[in-house]
């Protein structure tokens, strides 16, 4: 105790933020270091602390998670399942923009990204889905053996412990669950709300009336229809769980494993050798102004900074198309011209009606006395709003079951020529990556298996997402500047086909507030307005209202050399030895639903790859 005490005062007499014992592997400054680790991660999101975790399970090996952000503090914003999604703009967020957009409106729309441990995991809305059989299998039909569906589904099992929708719930709600589908004895905790806002039951009651089945659990590769989905929140103690409180705090006191945080990797140090170019470490620093400092690898650095810092990363380094790297007097290392395309965000919009429901998220705001009770509620005896990260039933729907134009959507698509809506310089393997991509894409609209848009409600407000963007973004540096933000374009309804399915969207959701169960509430459109009817009016509703619904992937994409892969199907970067990448950015094609579970799927995937080359 008293070492402790005289520990602690020497450190705060040094100004250093020493943290003790239990996070003993947390270090806080560079002196700290040791000059070689065998791995070193690339940002402690949920991608490289899954990565991390899973490679110190073997105490031999020494392994550095280099991270640009800081550890949250169990802020509100943080735990609670009702305030999810507040840490938004603050310090735990990169708050980056897309480039302005003509194709939206010549907006800048805001692309929220965590920049803490944990990453991202921080800052989401906690929904726990999963897709469609179908959209992982593509990923396989794209030429990646042992990336389809039923090679990733023991993979989702491994990264959760599940728990079913309790007794009340099921009665009230009766939310479907199948055992066999979920994990027992993983890290990251799943559970369902423990209450849900009244008003979501004249949705469900709309859309079965509309036809609309409900799986009985979405989780199995049957993610088509409307469904209860769980949350990634600790059942005990109804609070968050992310990256860093599954994966990274069952880890930490593991001998091998080092953190260190509030340090941006600049740039991947690299030599020529007779078998080509190899990794030999990273450069990282804490800010512009202070002086970079190197760590050696023996084995491999494992990039995990998302789908927006990992191609910048890349680039900075030399590996990429040489075409955008001469633009920036950037010597290249490796080419792998894929490095920054592909990239895909799922985009929403939102189609909203005011109805006479007596309760609603609205009533936190308007009625303090409302939300004091409500707090006292969830502090209490952790049921109520504040208990209910919201977005609890989900629709996920096929062209087919919301606009009978399904087969006009198809023979565009079928007419179009792949390259038409790509960047102009989009080089020759990538568009043929494209051309694949584009003929399962337009075999999509008439598919039954797969959803072309998703519905989240909450109140008369329909956030209506498009699942298969047929528009391709990239991301490239604005300068050397490793500080600076890179240039990321989303592309967000650069086709015409994504416009007009949400366009078909809006007609939609108009005719599900005009069933017998929502029309009693007296629905009165709000957006676009009624007033708003002819298609090309509503198509300018949505590239004035299109939003990021915060999936950007794609962008260091798993595939063949020749069709554009960046990675290998075992995560390795051509062209490049001893490097990997593992986040968002390997996904080929984003799947129908929200993709962290997919992300912590893909990266357990990825540890084994790393553990069997060993
Ligand atoms: C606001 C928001 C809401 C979301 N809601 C949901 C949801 O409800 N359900 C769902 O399934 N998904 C949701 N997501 C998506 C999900 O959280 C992400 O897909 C997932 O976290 C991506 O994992 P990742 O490992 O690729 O990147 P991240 O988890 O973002 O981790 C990347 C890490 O790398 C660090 N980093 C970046 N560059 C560097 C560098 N140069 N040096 C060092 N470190 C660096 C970052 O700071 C960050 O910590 C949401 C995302 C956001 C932003
Ligand atoms: C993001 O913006 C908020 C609000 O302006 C600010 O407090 C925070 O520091 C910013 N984050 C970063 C990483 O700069
Ligand atoms: C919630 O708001 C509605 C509509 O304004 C109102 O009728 C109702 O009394 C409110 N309830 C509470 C608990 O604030
Ligand atoms: C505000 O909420 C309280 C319950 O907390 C309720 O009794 C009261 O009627 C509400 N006020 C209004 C104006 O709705």
């Amino acid at each position: 105790m008293h070492r402790l005490w005289t520990a602690r005062s020497a450190g705060l007499a040094l100004g250093l933020n020493l943290v003790f014992s239990a996070h003993g592997r947390i270090l806080t400054s560079n002196a700290q270091l040791l000059p070689t680790y065998d791995y070193v991660i690339v940002g402690g999101g949920v991608s490289g602390l899954t990565v991390a975790n899973r490679l110190s399970e073997d105490p031999k090996n020494r392994i550095l998670v280099i991270e640009a952000g800081d550890f949250d503090q169990d802020e509100d914003s943080i735990l609670i399942p009702g305030l999810a999604g507040t840490a938004v703009g603050t310090q735990y967020d990169w708050n980056l923009t897309y480039v302005s957009n003509p194709d939206a409106g010549d907006r800048e729309v805001s692309i929220p990204q965590g920049k803490a441990v944990g990453g991202s995991s921080l800052l989401n809305r906690m929904t726990l889905d999963r897709g469609s059989s179908a959209d992982y299998d593509r990923w396989s039909a794209l030429g990646n053996r042992g990336w389809g569906w039923a090679d990733l589904f023991p993979y989702f099992k491994k990264s959760e412990t599940s728990t079913p929708p309790s007794d009340e719930l099921v009665a009230e709600w009766d939310v479907g669950y199948d055992e066999s589908v979920h994990g027992s004895s993983g890290y990251l905790q799943s559970s369902y709300t423990p209450w849900i806002w009244p008003s979501t039951k004249h949705f469900v009651s709309a859309l079965t009336g509309l036809g609309i089945q409900i799986p009985h659990d979405a989780a199995g590769g049957d993610a088509v229809g409307g469904y209860f989905t769980p949350h990634n929140q600790d059942p005990a103690t109804i609070t968050r769980s992310d990256a860093r409180r599954a994966y990274w705090t069952a880890a930490s006191s593991r001998p091998g494993l080092s953190l260190i945080t509030g340090r941006r990797v600049t740039r991947l140090i690299t030599k020529q050798t007779a078998q080509g170019a190899k990794v030999t470490g990273v450069e990282f620093a804490a800010s512009e102004y202070s002086t970079p400092k190197v760590v050696k690898t023996s084995k491999e650095v494992i990039l995990a900074a998302g789908a927006i810092h990992t191609p910048q990363l890349l680039q900075l380094s030399g590996i990429g198309d040489p075409a955008v790297l001469s633009e920036l007097d950037i010597a290249v290392v490796a080419d792998v011209p894929g490095v920054g395309r592909n990239f895909q965000d799922h985009l929403y919009i939102p189609v909203v009606f005011s109805c006479d429901f007596p309760l609603t998220a609205a009533n936190l705001t308007a009625n303090t006395s409302f939300a004091a009770e409500s707090m006292a509620l969830y502090n209490t005896h952790r049921t109520g709003p504040y208990s209910d990260a919201t977005g609890d039933f989900l629709a996920f729907l096929p062209a087919e079951s919301f606009t009978t134009e399904a087969a006009t959507l198809h023979s565009l698509a079928k007419d179009q020529d792949s390259t038409t809506y790509l960047d102009p310089d989009t080089p020759r393997s990538v568009k043929e990556n494209y051309a694949i991509q584009h003929a399962l894409l337009t075999d999509g609209l008439i598919a039954t298996d797969q959803a072309q848009i998703e519905i989240i409600w909450t109140d008369g407000t329909f956030i209506t997402g498009l699942q298969h963007p047929f528009s391709r973004g990239n991301v490239r540096l604005a300068s050397k500047d490793p500080f600076a933000a890179p240039l990321a374009d989303s592309a967000f309804l650069r086709n015409p086909i994504d416009v007009k399915i949400l366009v078909e969207a809006i007609k939609f959701a108009r005719s599900v507030v005009q069933t017998p169960s929502l029309a009693a509430f007296n629905p009165v459109e709000a957006a676009p307005g009624a007033d708003v009817t002819s298609d090309a009016d509503l198509e300018a509703y949505v590239r004035g209202a299109a939003e990021s619904l915060f999936h950007p992937s794609g962008t260091a994409v798993v595939g063949t050399y020749e069709l554009g892969g960046v990675v290998d199907t075992e995560f390795r970067v051509y062209g490049v030895q001893g490097l990997r990448v593992v986040d968002a950015s390997v996904f080929p094609m984003l799947p129908a639903t929200h993709i962290q579970s997919s992300v912590y799927a893909v990266a357990e995937k990825a540890a084994d790859a790393i553990k069997s080359s060993s």
